[in-house]
């Protein structure tokens, strides 16, 4: 079993630093919250992630798993260094790489000879090489190892992972870092860094193309007259192109697809391809936002000025507490330019953090939301929003009107109630 330092605790870092010592190895995170150390060292998750507790409290107790603070306490022992710190959308859209280079630095003088570095944050073609600069030291190699795991699904993700990618001009050095994934029944791939660190960002691109190609469709189905939920289903059952990620939506966000898409367009435009299509996915995307915020404007009478909106769901997806470019905010942000109220409930959220700069009114009952509301919006695909009782909110709201924004509901209840609906391409 092998020891490992992880730099940085958020979704990826924390997901790999407990997937590690539930593995058998001797895994050290650090982070440079003080706050978060204290809490993940006494076993409380600072995520919301399905499965995280027990593998946290687990690790802890088995003395596999310890939380320090600040890069340089935890790597004097490693054998292997996950850098999973953030790597956020810089001004001209590429991928700023300060906090990489930040970490790289700071371990750079206490790593053990021989040690693999390993870059699992989503980094552009040429990191390894910038981390190799960044450390300076030619007995530490530097290997990319990109992480594909789905928010709300983090732990059962890693361990059974679709692939693992490992990119190293170094065979050894990517053997090394394979056999941390004993136990992972997953086929593993090894070629060099530049593949590894596109297949990333060209697999985040495509996800994010398959959502605005739905939206898009389901666009054409509201013209038509079509039903988007059966075309989905009768396109999912051709192999070729599968039922994934097929379902329309209020728009795509979340930490990732949003900047590694402007970043993959970026990667191109700088190796001299113009990537239009992906240009043609960020819109689509920015206009199916237009689209549902119009919808709930509609459903209110044509004018929202004064008037309330309920929203159920806040964070970008079921199953996490990420508010990161949630297309639920990006709606609420242009109903509030349009000087509507925001009421909202999620079951994961008991506040939006202050530096978000929206004025609106978390309650921690979804009917409460609703009271008085011109207007009900479905913006995440929360499950339990489905059994919700919807006398209750009829009799809450000030009109029984829902934009279901994630086709969630069962429309033909939410109609027997009497409600007026609008769901995504259906009507
Ligand atoms: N969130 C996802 O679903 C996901 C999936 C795959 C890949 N990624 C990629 O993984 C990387 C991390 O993403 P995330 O969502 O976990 O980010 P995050 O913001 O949740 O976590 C990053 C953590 O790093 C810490 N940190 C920053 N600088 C540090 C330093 N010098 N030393 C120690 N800790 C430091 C921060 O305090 C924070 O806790 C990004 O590149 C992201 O694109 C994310």
């Amino acid at each position: 079993m092998a020891s490992i330092a992880v730099i940085g605790t958020g979704y990826v870092g924390l997901t790999t630093g407990v997937c590690f010592s539930h593995l058998g190895h001797d895994v050290v995170c650090a982070d440079v919250v003080p706050e978060k150390i204290e809490r993940l060292s006494r076993g409380e998750p600072t995520i919301l992630e399905r499965g995280l507790e027990d593998l946290l409290r687990a690790g802890l107790k088995e003395g596999r798993l310890r939380f320090v603070l600040g890069a340089a306490n935890a790597v004097a022992d490693a054998e292997f260094v996950y850098l999973c710190v953030p790597t956020p959308q810089g001004a001209d859209g590429s991928a700023d790489m300060r906090y990489i280079e930040d970490a790289a630095r700071e371990i750079a003088p206490l790593l053990r000879d021989g040690t693999v570095v390993i870059n699992k944050s989503t980094v552009p073609v040429g990191s390894t090489r910038l981390v190799e600069r960044a450390l300076g030291r030619s007995d530490v190699s530097v290997v990319s190892n990109p992480e594909f795991l789905r928010e709300g699904s983090a732990i059962n993700d890693f361990l059974h992972p679709d692939r693992v990618v490992v990119g190293s001009a170094d065979q050894s050095a990517a053997i090394r870092v394979a056999s941390l994934y004993i136990g992972v029944p997953a086929p593993f791939m090894v070629t060099d860094p530049a593949s590894a660190e596109t297949i990333k960002y060209a697999s985040n691109a495509f996800l994010a193309t398959k959502l605005s190609f739905v939206n898009a469709v389901a666009a054409v189905c509201e013209a038509v007259g079509a039903d988007v939920n059966d075309v989905v289903l009768g396109m999912g059952y051709d192999k070729r192109i599968g039922s994934e990620f097929l379902r329309p939506g209020p728009g795509w966000g979340g930490s990732c697809f949003p900047k590694d898409t402007r970043a993959m367009l970026r990667i191109a435009q700088d190796a001299g391809y113009d990537f239009n299509l992906l240009k043609g996915v960020l819109t689509v995307n920015d206009e199916q936002f237009e689209r549902t915020a119009g919808k709930i404007v509609d459903l209110a009478g044509g004018a929202i000025e004064g008037q309330t909106v309920a929203v159920w769901g806040l964070t970008f997806k079921a199953g996490t507490d990420d508010l990161r470019e949630s297309p639920s905010l990006e709606i609420i942000r242009r109903l509030l330019a349009r000087g509507a109220r925001v009421r909202a409930f999620d079951p994961a959220v008991t506040a939006l953090p202050a530096d978000l700069d929206l004025d609106v009114e978390v309650l921690p009952d979804p009917y409460a939301a609703c009271e008085g509301a011109a207007v009900l919006a479905v913006l995440t695909e929360w499950d339990e929003f489905k059994w919700l009782d919807l006398d209750k909110v009829a009799d809450a709201l000030a009109a029984p009107r829902i934009l279901d924004g994630r086709n969630l509901l069962d429309r033909s209840a939410v109609l027997r109630r009497g409600f007026t609906y609008r769901g995504i391409g259906r009507s």
